[in-house]
């Protein structure tokens, strides 16, 4: 694929490296590349890091047409830019995409694209621990129209983002209220997808949440109200009696790419997993029987975060004493390990970007 590239004259100050936010501070550039109906998907550029002219009348504001994705690169110790599963990442969007019909992204452009702009804004990738730049994809409906159909033309863009810990907490275990009024996503709808519109749906619970006190919400079904689903931004994982139980992908949630990074370091590690479903009132019986060793959720922002609190129904539950579980240190200290190259990586995850 060829890229043009528009270099920045007036380069950024740097952000507080010590102090990164997630989601706050954005590099120089960033890529675009349009779809237009009959063409596909053409002129690849690098261009400065700027508002985008959009018309008015652009689908993706009335409709609400757009997909996203999450990952980040690392730098290893050694000097090597790395970036993680990004293949992954690559084929979600077009499941993402095809549920908006979406036209498809051909997968080497997404990651031509991705190692092209963090290349090239390789000076604004963190090297502090714990800190690295957040990749955020995304593809838009563009067509200035207002009939309700397939757009013809879309944008393609990634912007980059130097990032600390998502929750302020870092990786000391975050408080969850589960949602009984609010709903998610059903079967049929675009839960398994990471569309804007399912985060839009969840703004409302996750402020209600926080009044009550808690840092996020976890969803249940959206048929019986009965079994769990995900939290607001991350899969998640219950440790019962040693056994690893994590809800199964059934349409409704992300196929988390860290979750099935997680799957996959247990599995190796001789650990069992049951993907299956899991009611609150088995959650309940195993935090009041003392079986609940450990809650923790997983994702691209959060990495590994452990759940210290939980409130059920109007009951308040701590567990595993508030504090971090063996199982979700171990975890975070594998997965981290890997994506900052400071261990070998027998998945063949990293990618280097040279
Ligand atoms: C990610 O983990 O990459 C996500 O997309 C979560 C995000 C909504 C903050």
């Amino acid at each position: 694929m060829d890229i043009r590239i528009e270099k920045t004259i007036v380069p950024k100050a740097k952000p507080d490296w010590e102090h990164l936010e997630f989601g706050v501070d954005y590099t120089d550039h960033m890529f675009i590349m349009d779809y237009t109906q009959g063409t596909g998907w053409h002129d690849a550029r690098i261009v400065p890091y700027a508002p985008l002219v959009l018309d008015p009348a652009a689908m993706v504001f009335h409709y609400g047409v757009e997909v996203f994705e999450g990952l980040k690169a690392y730098y290893a110790e050694d000097g090597r830019l790395l970036l993680f599963r990004p293949d992954a990442n690559a084929a979600r969007i077009n499941l993402s995409g095809g549920r908006l019909y979406i036209p498809e992204l051909p997968e080497e452009y997404f990651l031509e694209g991705v190692q092209a702009l963090v290349g090239f804004d390789r000076d604004w990738v963190p090297k502090l621990p714990g800190t690295s730049l957040y990749i955020r994809p995304f593809i838009i409906a563009n067509e200035p129209h207002l009939g309700v159909r397939q757009s013809r033309q879309f944008q393609f863009i990634i912007i980059l983002s130097p990032v600390g810990a998502y929750y302020p907490e870092g990786l000391d275990p975050v408080s969850i209220y589960i949602e009984d009024e609010y709903v998610r996503a059903v079967k049929g709808g675009t839960g398994f997808t990471k569309c804007g519109g399912n985060y839009a749906a969840s703004i409302i619970a996750q402020y209600k949440a926080k009044d009550l006190g808690y840092t996020q919400v976890l969803w249940l079904d959206g048929v019986e109200r009965k079994y769990i689903e995900e939290v607001g931004t991350m899969n998640v994982m219950f440790k019962i009696d040693g056994e690893i139980i994590t809800p199964a992908l059934e349409g409704s949630i992300l196929p988390g790419i860290t979750r099935d990074s997680v799957i996959k370091l247990l599995k190796h590690w001789g650990q069992k997993v049951n993907e299956r479903r899991i009611s609150v009132e088995e959650l309940q019986q195993a935090i009041r029987s003392g079986k609940l060793e450990e809650a923790f959720g997983t994702g691209t922002a959060a990495v590994i975060s452990p759940i210290g609190e939980l409130s059920i129904l109007g009951e308040q539950y701590i567990i595993g004493g508030g504090q971090i579980g063996e199982l979700s240190q171990k975890l975070y200290d594998a997965l981290t390990d890997i994506q900052w190259g400071r261990k070998e990586d027998p998945f063949g995850w990293t990618l280097e970007i040279k």
